[in-house]
Order: structure tokens, then C-alpha cells, then sequence
């Protein structure tokens, strides 16, 4: 059997792609609540020297096993190893990315919601009461959740990879623009001192809190669509000619400056307007309403460049997303790609709708939290640092140096000693201390 295998178009449809599965809510929503609650500036610094030390290696071997073997999150662990257990590892991804789907689809039911509120007119007065009435409502979050799930539907169900590279290259500079520009107006709001202490400022007491690592290891993971599968299947598609570690490391920069730049435009306007940094999963959507209202007549326009281009964000990484599940239940059960798309994406709504209820109008917690934050948190901070460990055992323990060295396009890179150390030693203990004293202590 020999089937010819899909290949991107060009290395910038390539880089497109991944940039558009890691950009999204992560960096926008989830980065700034969760370095809210996590205290800020040591949530910061433990997120980026995990995007350097785990972010990076990971990244760059989940291409090197996608582009070997040529196959799925699950059949590329068995095609190089047959007769091993490693593809456990590809099973934890894809189950992962399925979960993680019914939440994200709520959030990007939320994001679906505000761009339409901006559409027609925006919204004035208080953002946070707006806000709470609306999620705890049992019906409306659910209405948008269903519509935003039906638009990712649709759009793996197509299958237009075209479309989805093209709104890519002229949605994600705007995006980075507009941020930008919503930063520079964010620190003149007078709350730019407190917030850059925030953020910048080490709370040296902060470190010894374990719950601080598993947030911040967990973010990166999330934010860099690492430990699902994702950047493997992608990898898959991939021609020998294109050096993976180039474009790791332009996909890591992108997303970091991204994350980065939003806590620029939340964290100032937080305390300009004596809000709280660790009000939680809503933060930016109570903060930009906020922001757009303190902007009077262009703040509407802006709003709803803003929302577009957030939900636009969503939608490429909700597409990648049901497309990990999709591609491996297409071979598991050998459905038609349109079958699958549909039903996958109809039961993930399903068990979406519990974490959307959980947020106000039906009392859902599990270990004292909404049942949205616990599948957020199990998910993006246990299941995928596990995932990605068992990989990079896979690929640190099992493969020759010269086999790494080889599909890693490190041939002649000097710093590939590095690379071996850190996938060797650093990231599994790193990954399994992190992940020991974070779950005890929860
Ligand atoms: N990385 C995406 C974000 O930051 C979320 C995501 C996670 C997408 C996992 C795909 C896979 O929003
Ligand atoms: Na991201």
C-alpha cells in the first residue's frame, strides 16, 4: 500500500500552519489569566525558560518523529518502533487535543459572542456584570459554543487548508499589529508602573509555590500546541529539504512575543482601572471591553477588529485541534473524513456544554473547581507535559545520536551536544519533578 502522502506547499505554508495552531486563545486568554492567578512576574519567568529548555527541544522532536515516519500522532510511534508501547504517548496527545477541544470551543463561543456584540455597537457600562450575565446563562454561551464548533466543523470538513494558510498570512500581522497598538494605549492608562511590576518583578517567595511550575510548564505546552500530537502530524507533511530547527524557532519567537505583547495590553489597563488581575478565566473579557469603552467612538472599531481577528486566531487553532482527532479516527474506523469531522465535533460540543454550564448557571466543580477550569488545568497541565515526556524519552533513550542529529537537522549545528543533554537529562526530570510536586500539591 502505497499512498501518497500530502506535502505543504512551501515552507511558508508550513510555518503558516503552525504559527496559526499555536497563536490563539492560549496567548491571548489563557496566558494572562493564568499569569494573573499565578502571581505574574515568577509565572513569567518559569513560562519562558520552559518555552526555551522544554518548548523548544519538544517542538523540534515532534517534527523530527512526524517527518520519519510519515504518519499520525499514534502510527508514527508504532511505525518506529514496532511492537513497543511509546505510541501511549500519540494516544495521550490525541485524547488530549479532544478534550482540550470542548473548552476551547466554549471560550471561542465567548470570543464569537463579543465580536458580535461589536458589530452592533459594543458594550458600555459595566463589562464585568455583562460578562457574568452572560456566561452564567444556560442557554446564550451554549448558542455561540454550538456555532463556533459548527464553523470549525465545517472547515475541517472541507478540508481548506488553502484558506486556512491564506487568512493566516495577512490575519496574524494585523493581529500582532493591533496588539501592538493596543499596548502602546494600554501604558498610558496609568496603571503602566504597577503592571510592568507585575509582570517583570521576581517574587523570589513565589518560587518555592510548585502550583507556579506545573501553570507555567503546562502554558507553554498548551500555548506551543506542544504534547498533543499536533507539530507531529505537521511534521508529517513535511519534505526533507525544510530545516526543522529554523522553524521551530520561528514559531517559539512568534508565540512568546504574541503572549508577551497581550500582557502588555491586559496587565496595565488591570490596574489603570482597579481590576483584579486573578479574576480568572474571564480577565480579557472583562479588561478589553474595558479598554475599548475608556477609547470612546473608535473603541467600537476597534473592538470589533480586535474580536475578529481573536476569533479568526481560535478558529485556526480549533481546526487543528478536531483535525488531530479527525485524522485518527479516519484510519482507526476507516470513516469518510466528513463523517468523522461531523461526528467527533458534535460529541466534542456535547461534552463541551457541562464546562459551559459550569461557569454559573448549574454548580459543576471538581477538586473546588469549575468543571471548565479542571478539564483547562488536567488537560494543559497534566496530560501534555506526560505526553511529551514519554516522547522525548522516546526519542532521547531509544534513538542513536546520529539518528537525532539526523531528523533533527542538526547535522552540522554545533550546539547538538545541547540538544542531546537537554533531551536526555533535563526535560524528563524537569517535566516529572514539575509534575510530581504539582499534582501532589493540588
Ligand atoms: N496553542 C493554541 C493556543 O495557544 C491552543 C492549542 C493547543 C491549539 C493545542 C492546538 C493544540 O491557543
Ligand atoms: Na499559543
Amino acid at each position: 500500500m502505497t499512498e501518497q502522502r500530502e506535502q505543504w506547499a512551501s515552507r511558508w505554508g508550513f510555518i503558516l500552519a503552525t504559527i496559526g495552531s499555536a497563536v490563539g486563545l492560549g496567548n491571548i486568554w489563557r496566558f494572562s489569566y493564568a499569569m494573573g492567578v499565578n502571581g505574574g512576574s515568577t509565572f513569567l519567568i518559569i513560562y519562558l525558560i520552559s518555552v526555551l529548555l522544554l518548548g523548544f527541544p519538544i517542538m523540534l522532536i515532534e517534527f523530527s518523529i512526524g517527518r520519519r515516519a510519515q504518519a499520525d500522532a499514534v502510527e508514527s510511534f508504532k511505525k518506529i518502533a514496532p511492537r513497543t508501547k511509546w505510541f501511549i504517548a500519540g494516544g495521550i496527545g490525541v485524547l488530549a487535543a479532544f478534550l482540550i477541544l470542548t473548552f476551547y470551543g466554549v471560550i471561542g463561543g465567548w470570543s464569537l459572542r463579543y465580536t458580535a456584540e461589536y458589530l452592533t455597537g459594543g458594550i458600555a457600562g459595566n463589562s464585568e456584570r455583562f460578562f457574568q450575565e452572560f456566561i452564567s446563562s444556560p442557554v446564550s454561551p451554549i448558542v455561540w459554543q454550538f456555532i463556533f464548533m459548527a464553523i470549525t466543523i465545517s472547515i475541517v470538513f472541507i478540508g481548506v487548508q488553502k484558506g486556512i494558510e491564506l487568512s493566516s498570512k495577512w490575519m496574524m500581522p494585523i493581529l500582532s499589529l493591533l496588539l501592538l497598538g493596543l499596548a502602546a494605549y494600554s501604558l498610558t492608562l496609568g496603571g503602566a508602573e504597577e503592571a510592568l511590576r507585575f509582570m517583570f518583578q521576581p517574587d523570589w517567595e513565589a518560587f518555592a509555590n510548585p502550583n507556579v511550575y506545573l501553570a507555567a510548564m503546562g502554558q507553554a505546552f498548551f500555548s506551543l500546541s506542544l504534547g498533543m500530537g499536533i507539530m507531529l502530524t505537521y511534521g508529517s507533511y513535511l519534505s526533507p529539504s525544510i530545516r526543522l530547527t529554523s522553524n521551530a524557532a520561528i514559531v517559539i519567537v512568534f508565540d512568546t512575543l504574541f503572549a508577551l505583547i497581550s500582557g502588555l495590553v491586559i496587565f496595565p489597563a488591570v490596574f489603570a482601572f482597579g481590576l483584579d488581575p486573578a479574576e480568572g478565566a474571564g480577565l480579557v473579557f472583562i479588561v478589553l471591553p474595558t479598554i475599548f469603552e475608556a477609547l470612546g467612538g473608535i473603541g467600537v472599531v476597534i473592538g470589533v477588529a480586535f474580536f475578529v481577528l481573536l476569533t479568526l486566531a481560535a478558529l485556526s487553532s480549533s481546526i487543528s485541534l478536531l483535525e488531530v482527532s479527525t485524522s485518527y479516527f479516519i484510519r482507526k474506523f476507516r470513516w469518510s473524513r466528513k463523517k468523522v469531522a461531523v461526528a467527533a465535533g458534535l460529541i466534542i460540543f456535547l461534552i463541551g456544554i457541562p464546562s459551559s454550564l459550569s461557569q454559573g448557571a448549574v454548580d459543576i466543580t471538581i477538586f473546588g473547581e469549575s468543571f471548565l477550569d479542571f478539564v483547562d488545568m488536567f488537560t494543559g497541565n497534566v496530560m501534555l507535559p506526560i505526553s511529551a515526556l514519554i516522547a522525548v524519552i522516546f526519542v532521547g533513550w531509544t534513538w542513536k545520536k546520529e539518528e537525532i542529529f539526523e531528523h533533527s537537522d542538526i547535522k552540522e549545528a554545533s550546539w547538538g551536544p545541547v540538544l542531546i543533554f537537554l533531551l536526555k537529562f533535563i526535560a524528563p526530570v524537569a517535566i516529572l519533578i514539575i509534575l510530581a510536586f504539582g499534582v501532589l500539591n493540588w
